[in-house]
């Protein structure tokens, strides 16, 4: 899609009431006591993301990609095949955004899709989008909270969250929704940002991770390691438990991209001021890892 198409979606031009509406909006993010996701992404609408033909909101995976689309098309694709996608399965999507993934999901690899989102923004450009692409039969998106998805037990074949499920109050009682409704053997796979083993003490770091936690509404709850996370998922009763950190392929490239194309003439015309010097601020990967988690709901259901 070119970036004129896109403007469907998207705003080209913020004015001014709308920059200091969303400005003050992520001020109040950082000063608020609970955290609540929505609270970011209905600030954060589509003119706010550094993609030309897309509306992706995940941080990409840049091995070998040269700009944001290809990025987060290339993360969107290793965890699909994490997953194991397949012709035929139902997917659970958790978080699915503007719904970029869920399209090229269906068409790449056959899948049905029902997937979950709490920003009713995205969930309307996203149904939009998945019946323009004619996929309204395959794609099913839910404006609803994919703690509480409402299906049946056993009722999916894979569960997958793109950089999702570090939102979620909390990620265990993602993991146990996610094993209801996993038919035996059904696999779970998440792309997903947890803390680094051994968290940087300098002020500098512990005060960039503090925004970038408040920013982005990360509950306290879900800031543990690598390890932990796997041990968590095992104790909510998933096995082959795999977590691999792919940090230096997603956060250092992001931060390099995002500083260096912030100034563009259409995001800086369309993007918030506020969000851009986000964008220039230094990488968090001294404080936060980048993971990519999968798991197996065991034949024998206990
Ligand atoms: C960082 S964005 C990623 C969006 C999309 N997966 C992508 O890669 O472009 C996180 C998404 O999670 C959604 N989200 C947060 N909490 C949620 C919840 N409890 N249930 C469903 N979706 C949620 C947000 O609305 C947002 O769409």
């Amino acid at each position: 899609m070119t970036t004129t198409a896109m403007n469907r979606w998207r705003r080209a031009r913020t004015d001014l009431p709308t920059i200091v509406k969303e400005a003050l909006g992520l001020i109040h993010l950082l000063l608020r006591r609970s955290t609540d996701a929505k609270a970011v992404y209905d600030i954060l609408s589509a003119h706010n993301n550094l993609g030309d033909r897309t509306l992706y909101l995940n941080m990409g995976y840049w091995r070998g990609a040269t700009s944001y689309d290809q990025a987060c098309e290339a993360l969107a694709l290793l965890l699909a095949e994490r997953a194991r996608l397949a012709a035929g399965q139902t997917v659970l999507d958790a978080g699915f955004g503007f719904g970029d993934q869920d399209i090229l999901w269906a068409r790449r690899f056959g899948v049905r899709i029902v997937g979950f989102n709490i920003t009713a923004s995205q969930v309307s450009a996203a149904r939009d989008r998945v019946r323009e692409a004619g996929l309204a039969l395959d794609v099913d998106l839910k404006c609803r909270s994919v703690l509480h998805t409402g299906l049946a037990d056993s009722s999916v074949d894979r569960v997958v969250a793109l950089e999702s499920a570090f939102h979620l109050s909390s990620r265990d009682a993602f993991f146990a929704e996610a094993r209801r409704v996993l038919r035996p053997g059904g696999r779970i796979a998440l792309a997903d940002l947890c803390a680094v083993a051994n968290p940087s003490t300098r002020l500098f770091d512990r005060v960039n991770a503090w925004v970038a936690q408040r920013m982005w509404q990360i509950p306290a709850c879900n800031h543990y390691d690598a390890r932990e996370y796997a041990a968590r998922l095992e104790a909510a009763g998933f096995v082959d438990v795999t977590v691999e950190r792919i940090t230096d392929d997603v956060f250092l490239p992001f931060g390099a991209y995002a500083r260096r194309h912030q100034s563009d003439p259409d995001i800086a015309a369309r993007a918030n001021p506020l969000l851009r010097a986000v964008w220039r601020a230094p990488a968090t990967d001294r404080v936060f890892d980048y993971v990519l988690v999968t798991g197996r709901r065991p034949e024998a259901t206990a």
